[in-house]
């Protein structure tokens, strides 16, 4: 850097400023490089906040002027990739207002009136985070409608239900995809909630305390779209709180992660299914890949990928919270460390919602409008499973007790029944009637329809539950809810 450049640095703050920076302390000190990317926000705040200051009578209408034509030549030349960041000029609040003395003169100077980069940054943060929050709440819809359309088409597919991973009950795939469902639309709620108190103006808490101008900040929340649903104005109360918190930001990392970790586990259920083993599901090759030295293989880098991304943002969420945790009030330059691990969050979030809703519900075809390369299901592989490991013994159970045997009694008689079964290499449903009266003379013809895997799915007919009844349910309800 020139002595020059430096020099025009130092002079950045004021004549108090006897040397100029170091460039490595330059270096760790700027920003722009990454919050460069709050230019709309900062952009939109400024307009706001200069309009107020003109309906104010804290500047002319004429300054007013030239700060709007001033930031909309900078929105172009941002827009364009003809503005010129400068890491002298610190962060991207700086910048902006220096090209804007640079191309409307006093005004640009006047524009900082009653306000500070405190403020500003917690203002800008707030707008970008909120526009960012509405566009992850769509990826969310739009991947619960994916698995929605998998389970429609897969009610009647029969799955093992595990615990501790090993085999329990049978269950419907759809319910299981719809189990997901479920976490989504928790994670878009969780999201929702987290915007309503993102959504507030810290701008006119100036440095700390407040400003000594007549500011209108309803006025200003109001042209920011910063209202409730009662069409109040949302404007941070305490000036001190609003410009240091960062508890919004923490908040959304908190939702982001549960949010990667649904995903997680929805990864890790893909590689399991997606192994030889289990052999249940295939995805399109697109998100697989081979391996340099193993012909025969197609790993599952994306669904492995996501759930070690999951650890990043989980990661994030522990940086900002231990970033607040230490400071006095009100704004500490530790903030600026809350933007990289924000930003990363969001990016990391929306890729891997778009790609899930891709991978699993495909992509629609432009020539047939129809949808293709999504999940596939092989449901032999899937039913085969469900007939291992004696899923319907819970049924064989309740069938006991509806015959009046005590719930304790009846499990017992069903432990030996499967030892029985176990030792001649079959399945309960294939014990002859003969040896399970034995056990228990209660036992009649009808025991089989009981032990079938489909007659123990449309068993569990209560709300919630996984015959294929209840499921169609579930399923009416989310195309209500999601409008599709
Ligand atoms: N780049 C800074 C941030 O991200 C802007 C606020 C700077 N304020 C200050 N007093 N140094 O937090």
């Amino acid at each position: 850097m020139s002595k020059n450049q430096l020099d025009q640095k130092s002079q950045a703050w004021s004549a108090l400023f006897s040397e100029p920076m170091s460039e490595l302390v330059q270096r760790y000190t700027a920003s722009v490089f990454f919050d460069k990317r709050l230019w709309q926000a900062d952009i939109q705040g400024s307009l706001a906040h200069a309009e107020m200051l003109v309906a104010q009578g804290i500047i002319s209408a004429s300054d007013g002027a030239d700060i709007e034509r001033g930031l909309a030549q900078i929105t172009q030349e941002i827009s364009s990739g003809a503005f010129q960041w400068k890491l002298d000029l610190e962060d991207v609040h700086l910048n902006i207002e220096a090209r804007l003395t640079q191309l409307v003169g006093d005004a640009g100077k006047r524009l900082h009136t009653g306000r500070s980069r405190n403020d500003q940054v917690a203002t800008d943060v707030r707008l970008w985070l909120c526009s960012e929050i509405d566009l992850i709440n769509q990826c969310l819809i739009d991947l619960q409608k994916a698995l929605v359309e998998v389970a429609e088409r897969h009610v009647e597919v029969i799955m093992p239900g595990f615990t501790h991973l090993q085999v329990a009950q049978p269950v419907s795939f759809a319910h299981h995809l719809l189990a997901y469902v479920e976490m989504f639309d928790r994670d878009a709620q969780r999201m929702s909630d987290v915007r309503k108190r993102t959504h507030w103006l810290p701008l006119g808490s100036a440095a700390l305390a407040g400003t000594t101008y007549p500011l209108d900040r309803e006025r200003v929340a109001r042209s920011l779209g910063m209202i409730d649903d009662q069409g109040r104005a949302c404007v941070c109360q305490n000036s001190l709180d609003g410009v240091s918190d960062r508890d919004f930001a923490i908040e959304f990392s908190a939702a982001a992660s549960l949010c990667m970790v649904h995903i997680s586990r929805l990864s890790e259920e893909l590689v399991l299914w997606m192994s030889q083993n289990f052999g249940f599901v295939k995805i399109s090759d697109r998100f697989t890949t081979g391996s340099s030295i193993m012909p025969q293989k197609k790993n599952p880098d994306v669904p492995e990928l996501a759930r070690g991304k999951t650890g990043r943002v989980v990661g994030h969420l522990m940086g900002l919270i231990t970033l607040m945790k230490g400071q006095a009030l009100a704004y500490n330059k530790d903030n600026q460390e809350d933007k990289e691990p924000l930003f990363d969050t969001v990016d990391t979030l929306k890729d891997t919602l778009r790609i899930f809703s891709e991978m699993i519900g495909g992509q629609v075809n432009s020539q047939t409008g129809a949808k293709e390369g999504g999940i596939t299901v092989n449901v032999t592989a899937m039913e085969n499973a469900a007939k291992k490991g004696y899923a319907t013994a819970t049924d064989l159970a309740d069938y006991l007790v509806k015959k009046g045997l005590p719930f304790r009694d009846a499990h017992e008689v069903v432990a030996h029944a499967v030892k029985s079964a176990q030792a001649q290499g079959l399945d309960l449903s294939e014990l002859p009637l003969s040896s399970l009266q034995q056990l228990n003379p209660a036992i009649q013809g009808d025991v089989f329809e009981c032990l079938s895997l489909i007659g123990s799915l449309n068993a569990r007919n209560t709300l919630g539950g996984t015959a294929p009844n209840q499921i169609r349910f579930q399923i009416a309800r989310h195309h209500v809810r999601l409008d599709f």
